[in-house]
């Protein structure tokens, strides 16, 4: 078998990815380890920048985010007590649109479905091979038999634990890391939002989240011990535990009722250096992984499947390597604006066990600051809403 660019990994990076090169005539391959199902059933964060729901207009998957996203021109800041609105729209002239990422994927997957692409799906020890040549291949195992693909590129799109990065020799990549040390419980239930936008709390418990998929369907999150487990949080424990998080009002109009999930995710920061190696190119949370406060990971996989998409399409157009070559210099430099703007929102709002009294009045100083100077107030909602590409 044989096809232009194989793709690794059929997340939001690799699935948009395709409908891209799709979109601009280059034929293009996608190999997920798990079934369409199993990637179907992760929850995870739901904030769209503009520029990602244009790219998925851009590749005729955006309908339905559209009609069923909610859009947003602000959030709150909640501490001391009190609630303080960042007007987005005011700050930028720009919106986010609330949409969960299971959405998004389940667009993109019946848009490829629908194109009539190519994906092995259940295709097991995806092995990246030669990308130090000119010609790489990338080989899978699928019932039992051992299959190859021949391709000009490989595009690894497998996420953090994936094998594209694995494959680099270590001596060719350099990574850099913080672990933070907590996590965030999350439920989803079926209950109205308590705010039609988005609140995050930082209290002296710890930070909350209200945020939400739909009018009907709440999303929360608490900061907790990173050796917590979900055993230990019974929906009662984690309703209570909300609402000493969130101002009177707030807690007051709180609705409760059954969460129908809830998991505990670690927080951390990473990135590879750089996100190209010969024919294979990184993308997504492969060389990436930033904490949710601020909902920048799938962005970033849609700014990187962009700008790869862009380069590919430079390449077998106007026969240029200009786009393949400066791929990993032009990705990872909004990638670190990303890290550096998820790093401090979570630096703000959560309880450190190490900074003590001192680091608390510090994080209190800086919301106030956030909250009442104009500068500080565009610094924020600018990298909130998406930094341009
Ligand atoms: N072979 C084939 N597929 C693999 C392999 C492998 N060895 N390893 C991982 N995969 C698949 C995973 O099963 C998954 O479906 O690659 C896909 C990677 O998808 P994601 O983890 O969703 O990563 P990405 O597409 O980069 O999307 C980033 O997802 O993790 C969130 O917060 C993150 O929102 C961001 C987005
Ligand atoms: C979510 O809706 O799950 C969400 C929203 C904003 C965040 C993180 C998660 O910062």
């Amino acid at each position: 078998m044989r096809t232009k660019v194989a793709i690794i990994g059929a997340g939001p990076a690799g699935l948009l990815l395709g409908q891209l090169l799709h979109t601009y005539g280059v034929d293009n391959l996608i190999l997920e380890r798990h079934t369409g199902e199993y990637v179907l059933d992760r929850i995870r964060a739901g904030l769209l920048e503009e520029g990602t729901v244009a790219l998925l207009d851009e590749v005729g998957a955006g309908s339905r985010a559209h009609a069923e996203g909610l859009v947003h021109e602000g959030i709150e800041l909640a501490f001391g007590g009190r609630r303080h609105r960042v007007d987005l729209k005011g700050a930028t002239g720009k919106t986010v649109t609330i949409y969960g990422q299971t959405e998004v994927t389940l667009d993109l997957m019946n848009a490829r479905r629908d194109a009539g692409l190519a994906s092995i799906y259940e295709a097991a020890d995806v092995t990246p091979l030669d990308f130090d040549t000119d010609h790489p291949r990338v080989s899978y195992v699928k019932d039992g038999a051992t299959h190859e693909i021949a391709c000009d590129f490989i595009a690894g799109c497998d996420g953090f634990h994936g094998i594209s990065r694995a494959s680099v020799k270590p001596s060719a990549i350099e990574t850099f890391e913080r672990i933070y040390p907590f996590g965030w419980l999350g439920i989803l239930s079926d209950t109205p939002p308590v705010s039609h936008e988005l609140i995050y709390s930082n209290h002296p418990r710890g930070f909350a989240l209200c945020t939400m998929r739909s009018a009907r369907r709440s999303r929360y999150y608490v900061q907790c011990p990173l050796e917590d487990h979900i055993d230990q949080w019974p929906d009662d424990r984690f309703w209570d535990e909300l609402k000493r998080r969130l101002d009177d009002e707030a807690a007051g109009k709180l609705v409760t009722g059954p969460s129908i999930e809830k998991s505990i995710a670690p927080l951390r920061s990473f990135v590879a250096e750089p996100m190209r190696f010969g024919r294979m190119f990184l993308a997504g949370d492969a060389a990436h992984i930033v904490p949710p406060t601020g909902a920048k990971g799938l962005n970033l996989a849609a700014s990187d499947a962009h700008y790869l998409a862009r380069a590919f399409r430079e390449y077998y157009d106007e026969s240029s390597s200009a786009g393949i070559d400066h791929y990993s210099e032009k990705a990872l430099s909004r990638v670190w604006k990303a890290v550096r703007f998820s790093w401090w929102m979570t630096s703000m709002l959560h309880k450190f066990p190490d900074t003590g009294t001192f680091g608390a009045r510090i994080q209190l100083a800086e919301l106030d600051y956030v909250t009442h100077s104009n500068a500080a107030t565009t610094s924020l909602a600018e990298n909130y809403v998406g930094l341009p590409y």
